[in-house]
């Protein structure tokens, strides 16, 4: 794991606010805020995890630092890339080349493409087909699995796909939202192992996620989110016997939560299935 001295910002994120607008009945609006003056950053070389609760801002986060927002989101704060403010126009010529996201939603497919030729899409066009193959074998896909359909693939074999999207030179910062769920235990350690792999090599890492426990397998820092704010960014090693390193009450029930804990159900809110609910 890299050493925090050395790891350079290639991300950060300040005092980002996200709201929606909304008509209430005529031609009243109203804006809802969903995130609130939230902070995360990235080094070169490091895997930041962000974990929170479902609706707590964890894939408008991601959204925002690719600049895909929905239309009728309201935008504040400031992200750098880099060491250069984080504009729109930048988003779009650093979207899908030094940035790779792996969606939450496996939509973000096309449907009318064989899911090969999507994970080839970014490749140099003499190797393409050949390092398609060799990526699909890598995550559990088969050769002939590159003909089907987005919708002739499970759900697990969808998200192998994403991810084999997301592997190419060049990718300076991979944003990972939800990779893993539904996936068998083989290919989710394939998935933990090349994101590692891809934070070692240099590039910075956003692992988003409900699964702590793998998280922490390659995590340097966790970010934790509540209700679109910041609750604590912990360093991974400060999550262990009963949370005593953790700074904020909320992320130290969430770690005594877990299964692997003392399974402590008077804390979890997800009923302690070992995820954040
Ligand atoms: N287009 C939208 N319009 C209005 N509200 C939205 C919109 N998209 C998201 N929200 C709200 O913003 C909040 C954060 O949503 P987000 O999708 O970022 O949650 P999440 O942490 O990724 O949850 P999950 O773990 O379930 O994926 C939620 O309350 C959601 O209802
Ligand atoms: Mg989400």
């Amino acid at each position: 794991m890299k050493d925090k001295a050395q790891s350079e910002t290639l991300l950060s994120v300040d005092n980002l606010s996200i709201g929606f607008s909304q008509y209430i009945g005529g031609l009243k609006r109203r804006t809802i805020q969903v995130i609130v003056d939230l902070n995360a950053s990235i080094g070169h070389g490091e895997v930041v995890a962000v974990v929170g609760a479902s609706g707590s801002g964890k894939s408008l986060l991601a959204h925002s630092i690719l600049g895909i927002l929905p239309g009728n989101a309201i935008m504040s704060g400031r992200m750098a890339y880099g060491g250069e403010e984080l504009t729109a126009k930048r988003q779009a010529a650093l979207r899908g080349k030094e940035i790779a996201f792996i969606p939450q939603s496996v939509n973000f497919l096309d449907p009318l493409l064989r899911v090969g030729k999507q994970a080839r899409i970014g490749f140099d066009r003499k190797t393409a087909a050949a390092r398609q193959r060799e990526l699909f074998l890598r995550f559990g896909l088969k050769e002939k699995d590159g003909d089907l359909f987005p919708f002739e693939l499970s759900g697990g074999m969808l998200r192998r796909t994403l991810f084999a999207t997301c592997v190419r030179e060049g990718v300076k910062l991979i944003i990972a939202d939800e990779p893993t769920p539904g996936i068998h235990p083989e290919a989710l350690n394939e998935v933990l192992t090349q994101l590692r792999q891809l934070a070692d090599s240099g590039a910075g890492v956003m692992l988003i996620t409900h699964d702590i426990m793998s998280a922490l397998k390659i995590a340097d820092r966790v970010v934790v989110i509540k209700d679109g704010r910041t609750v604590e960014v912990a360093e991974a090693s400060a999550f262990e016997g009963q949370g005593e390193k953790l700074a904020a009450e909320y992320t130290r029930n969430l770690w005594r939560a877990l299964p692997e804990n003392d399974f402590d159900l008077m804390f979890a809110g997800d009923g302690g299935n070992g995820h954040v609910a």
